[in-house]
C-alpha cells in the first residue's frame, strides 16, 4: 500500500510542466504565462497577476498549468495570458484587450504604482519582468505602461532569448478606457539552447575577488585549526603512550598522583546526558540534513537545477524523504548507546522534528499570506501532500533506519566505566562555563562562512540566481572541518576544567553558528534590503529563523560527532579502573 503512495509522490514531485520539449515548429503556439505581481523591494510578497485589474487576451484559456509541489511552495501561480504568439510569427502592434477604469480599478493601479509593483511572466520557461507603471512627481500623476514589446531570439527550433520592453504609458484617470497591446519580433540568435540561462546569472557578482579571497581565508583557518587539534591530541596521547610503554611504576604513580584535568572525570564522561531523547533526535536530524545538503548541492552542480522553477525545492523535499533512514540510523543508534529505552518515542520525535518545525513556521507565515491573499499562500493540497510524505515515507523509512542503527551501532562499548555517583563539578573560571564556550564556539565557524552567507542571502531573497554551487560545496566542507575542530578544542577545555557535560555543550557549540547567522540576518535586513510591510518582514524573519536553526542543527551534529570521537580516543588511553 505505501509503495503505491511512494510512487505517486515520486511522480508528483518529478512530473514537470506539460509544456513540451522546448522545440517548436514554425507557427506553433508559444504560450505566454503570467505569474505574479508584487512590490519591487519585497521580492517574496507576490500576488497573482490578475489580482491587479489587468485583462487577458481573447484567446480561450488552454489547460491550467500543472504545477509541482515545489512550485506551489514557492508561490508560482502561472496563468494563461490569452495572448496569441506563434513561433517565428511576427505581430505588429496589436490590441489584445481593454479595461474600463472604474474607481476601484483606478485605486488598485495607483496603489501598485506607488509601491513600485512589477510583474513576472514566462515564455518557454524563460522568466521576463516588467514594471507596472510610473509615478510622476511633477504633477503627482500615475502612468501605466500599456504596450508590451517582446523580442524573442530563436536558434533553429528553440527559443533562446526573450526581451520585454514596456512602452506607451498612459496617464491614469478614473473612468477612462485603457487599451493593452503587444507586439512580437522574432530574431535569429546564435545563443546555444544550453546557455540561454546565462544572461540571468551574474558572474561579476559571484566570482568577485572577495569571494575567492574568503574561500582562501577560510582554507587557511582550516589548516590552522587542524594544526591546533593535532597538537592537542599529540600532547594528551603522547604522554600516555610514553608512560605505558616504559612500564615505570614509580613514574606512573607520580603521574597519577598529580593528575588533574580531563582524566579526573573519566568516571563521568560517558554518563548519559539529560534529555537524551532530544539529543538523539537532534543528532539524527542533523545527519539527515547534512546528507540532504550534500546530495542536493552535488545534484545541482551536475544537473544545473537552478534553471528550472521549483526543481531545487522538489529535489530537496524528495531527498529529505528518502534520506529518512539516515536519521533513524544515527539518531536511533545514539539513543541506544545513551541507554534510552523508549526508542519508538525517540524515533517519532526524531522523524518529525525538522518537518514539524518547518511546517509550523510555514503554517504561521501562511496565515499572514492568506490574509494578504498573496501567491505565497500554500494550497491545501500541498499541505496534504507534505503530511502524506511525512506519514507514508518519512516514518516507515525512519523505522528501518532506527532498527538498523540500534542493531548495528547500539552497543555503547565505552572505554571507561561510569561511576555510580556523579562527580561534583568544581568551581571554575568563567571562560570554561558551558554557556560561554557555546557562545564563543560559534564565532570561528561563522567567521569562516559569513562571506558566503552574504551571497546565499542575496540569492535566497531573489536578488540574484545562485549558481556557484561548487563554492557552496567547498564552504560546506570548510564549515564541517572548522566546526569539528573548534568543538574538539572547546571540549578539551571543558574536560580540563573537570566538567564532564560535554555532550550537550559540544552540540550547542556547533549549533551556536545558527545564532550568529540569525543576528547577521538582522544586519542584512536593515542594511542590504529595502523590504517593508508586515508580510515581507514576517516572511523574512520567519524563514531566516528556519534557515538558521536548520544550519544550527547540522553544525551541532558536526560538533557532537567530532567531540564524541575525540573523547573516545583520549579516554581509551586511560586505563585507571
Ligand atoms: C535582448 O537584449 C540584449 C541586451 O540589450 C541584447 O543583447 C539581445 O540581443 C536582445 N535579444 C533580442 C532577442 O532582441
Amino acid at each position: 500500500m505505501w509503495l503505491q503512495t511512494f510512487l505517486c509522490v515520486i511522480l508528483f514531485v518529478l512530473i514537470r510542466s506539460d509544456e513540451h520539449d522546448h522545440q517548436y515548429e514554425p507557427n506553433e503556439e508559444v504560450v505566454l504565462w503570467v505569474n505574479t505581481v508584487g512590490p519591487y523591494h519585497n521580492r517574496q510578497e507576490t500576488y497573482p497577476y490578475f489580482s491587479l485589474p489587468f485583462c487577458a487576451g481573447p484567446k480561450p484559456s488552454i489547460n491550467h498549468y500543472h504545477e509541482t509541489l515545489g512550485e506551489n511552495l514557492l508561490g508560482v501561480e502561472l496563468e494563461f495570458s490569452g495572448v496569441n504568439i506563434a513561433f517565428r510569427g511576427d505581430y505588429t502592434k496589436t490590441e489584445y484587450c481593454s479595461v474600463d477604469l472604474t474607481k476601484e480599478k483606478y485605486e488598485l493601479f495607483v496603489y501598485a504604482i506607488k509601491n513600485h509593483y512589477w510583474y513576472q511572466m514566462y515564455i518557454d520557461d524563460l522568466p521576463i519582468w516588467g514594471v507596472v507603471g510610473e509615478y510622476d512627481e511633477k504633477d503627482e500623476s500615475f502612468w501605466l505602461w500599456t504596450h508590451k514589446k517582446f523580442e524573442i531570439g530563436f536558434n533553429e527550433d528553440r527559443i533562446v532569448d526573450v526581451n520585454l520592453t514596456s512602452e506607451a504609458k498612459v496617464k491614469l484617470t478614473p473612468g477612462m478606457n485603457i487599451k493593452f497591446s503587444y507586439e512580437v519580433n522574432w530574431k535569429k540568435s546564435s545563443i546555444p539552447f544550453e546557455d540561454r540561462f546565462e544572461k540571468y546569472l551574474d558572474p561579476g557578482f559571484f566570482q568577485h575577488r572577495i569571494h575567492w579571497f574568503s574561500i582562501f581565508n577560510s582554507f587557511m583557518m582550516v589548516i590552522f585549526l587542524v594544526g591546533i587539534v593535532s597538537m592537542i591530541l599529540m600532547r594528551t596521547l603522547r604522554k600516555d603512550y610514553a608512560r605505558y610503554n616504559e612500564k615505570d611504576i614509580d613514574d606512573l604513580e607520580r603521574d597519577l598522583g598529580d593528575e588533574y584535568g580531563w582524566k579526573q572525570v573519566h568516571g563521568d564522561v560517558f554518563r548519559s546526558p539529560p534529555f537524551s531523547t532530544f539529543l538523539a533526535s537532534l543528532f539524527g536530524s542533523g545527519c539527515q540534513i547534512a546528507a540532504v545538503a550534500l546530495v542536493v548541492v552535488v545534484f545541482t552542480i551536475v544537473g544545473e537545477l537552478y534553471t528550472e522553477r521549483g526543481s531545487l525545492l522538489n529535489t530537496a523535499i524528495f531527498m529529505y524523504a528518502v534520506t529518512a533512514p539516515v536519521n533513524g540510523f544515527f539518531g536511533g543508534g545514539l539513543y541506544a548507546r545513551l541507554g534510552g529505552k523508549l526508542w519508538i518515542r525517540q524515533m517519532v520525535i526524531g522523524a518529525l522534528l525538522v518537518p514539524g518545525f518547518v511546517s509550523l513556521t510555514a503554517f504561521f507565515i501562511n496565515f499572514i499570506a492568506i490574509y494578504y491573499q498573496a501567491a505565497k499562500a500554500i494550497h491545501f493540497t500541498s499541505m496534504l501532500a507534505i503530511i502524506a510524505i511525512c506519514i507514508f515515507i518519512i516514518l516507515p523509512c525512519n523505522l528501518i533506519g532506527t532498527l538498523l542503527g540500534r542493531a548495528l551501532t547500539g552497543q555503547a562499548n565505552y572505554p571507561c566505566r561510569i561511576n555510580a555517583v556523579p562527580r561534583p563539578i568544581p568551581e571554575k573560571k568563567w571562560y570554561t562555563d558551558p554557556l560561554v564556550i557555546t557562545v564563543f564556539g560559534g564565532l570561528l565557524p561563522f567567521g569562516s562562512i559569513f562571506i558566503e552567507v552574504y551571497f546565499v542571502f542575496t540569492s535566497f531573497w531573489a536578488y540574484k540566481i545562485y549558481y556557484v554551487y561548487g563554492f557552496m560545496l567547498l564552504v560546506f566542507l570548510i564549515l564541517l572541518v572548522v566546526t569539528v575542530c573548534v568543538t574538539i578544542v572547546t571540549t578539551y577545555f571543558l574536560l580540563n576544567a573537570e566538567d564532564y557535560r560535554w555532550q550537550w555543550t559540544s552540540f550547542a557549540t556547533g549549533a551556536s553558528i545558527g545564532l550568529y547567522i540569525y543576528m547577521y540576518s538582522f544586519y542584512y535586513y536593515f542594511f542590504k534590503t529595502k523590504m517593508y510591510g508586515l508580510f515581507q518582514t514576517t516572511f523574512y524573519f520567519g524563514y531566516m529563523a528556519l534557515l538558521s536553526s536548520i544550519l544550527g542543527i547540522m553544525c551541532g551534529t558536526f560538533g557532537y560527532t567530532g567531540a564524541n570521537y575525540f573523547v573516545r580516543i583520549i579516554y581509551s588511553t586511560v586505563k585507571i579502573d
